[in-house]
């Protein structure tokens, strides 16, 4: 499918393990528009990976970054934006987001996104935890927290759980080129 670049820029927000950096990648690859992971560009930005951060400065100072950090990118050009998990958390963030364009959400039930933590093996070494709780523990009470406000903040919902990272990029293509009906040409 061929949907060309948006004037505004598109992100994705919604808990670990939905897929949002896959997602983005593929996004951005069909509407030609970049590509922008908020936790990569922190990390480059400050030299310092985000487990480092909360380990010797605790979370405060990491969502003080991260918020800096999403100021930054969402003040720029047009991008298609992968969230951290926790960017919902802040209301700045939430206005950044609304403000740089539309906000998709990419939800996947707790089952799920246990399922694929467990299985990202790599990312699960750097994954600084959020709680105390255990894997499942913490994405169950990480989502009773946070799923309001991901609701409230998202234009777009699409469900995860049953379709591979390249469907749902189709799907969020689909949904924006149906729900966004701006002529492409003046895109
Ligand atoms: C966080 C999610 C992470 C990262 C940080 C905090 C969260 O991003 O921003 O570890 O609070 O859910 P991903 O959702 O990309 O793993």
């Amino acid at each position: 499918m061929t949907v060309a670049p948006t004037p505004l820029g598109l992100a994705l927000v919604g808990a670990r393990g939905t897929g949002k950096s896959t997602v983005g990648r593929w996004i951005a690859r069909a509407v030609s528009l970049p590509f922008i992971d908020a936790d990569a560009a922190l990390e480059a930005h400050y030299g310092r990976t985000i487990r480092a951060i909360f380990e010797d400065d605790g979370e405060p100072t990491f969502r003080d970054l991260e918020e800096r950090t999403i100021a930054s990118i969402t003040a720029g050009p047009p991008v298609i934006l992968a969230t951290g998990g926790g960017v919902i958390l802040r209301e700045a963030n939430r206005s950044a987001l609304r403000r740089f364009g539309k906000v998709v959400w990419l939800r996947a039930s707790p089952e799920t996104l246990n399922r694929r933590l467990r299985a990202d093996t790599r990312r699960s070494a750097t994954r600084p935890a959020l709680t105390s709780l255990g894997t499942l523990g913490e994405i169950e009470a990480v989502l009773q927290a946070r799923t309001p406000l991901y609701r409230d903040l998202a234009d777009w919902i699409v469900d995860t759980d049953a379709i591979s990272p390249e469907e749902v990029a189709q799907v969020v293509l689909r949904t924006v080129a149906r729900d966004w009906p701006v002529p492409l040409s003046l895109r």
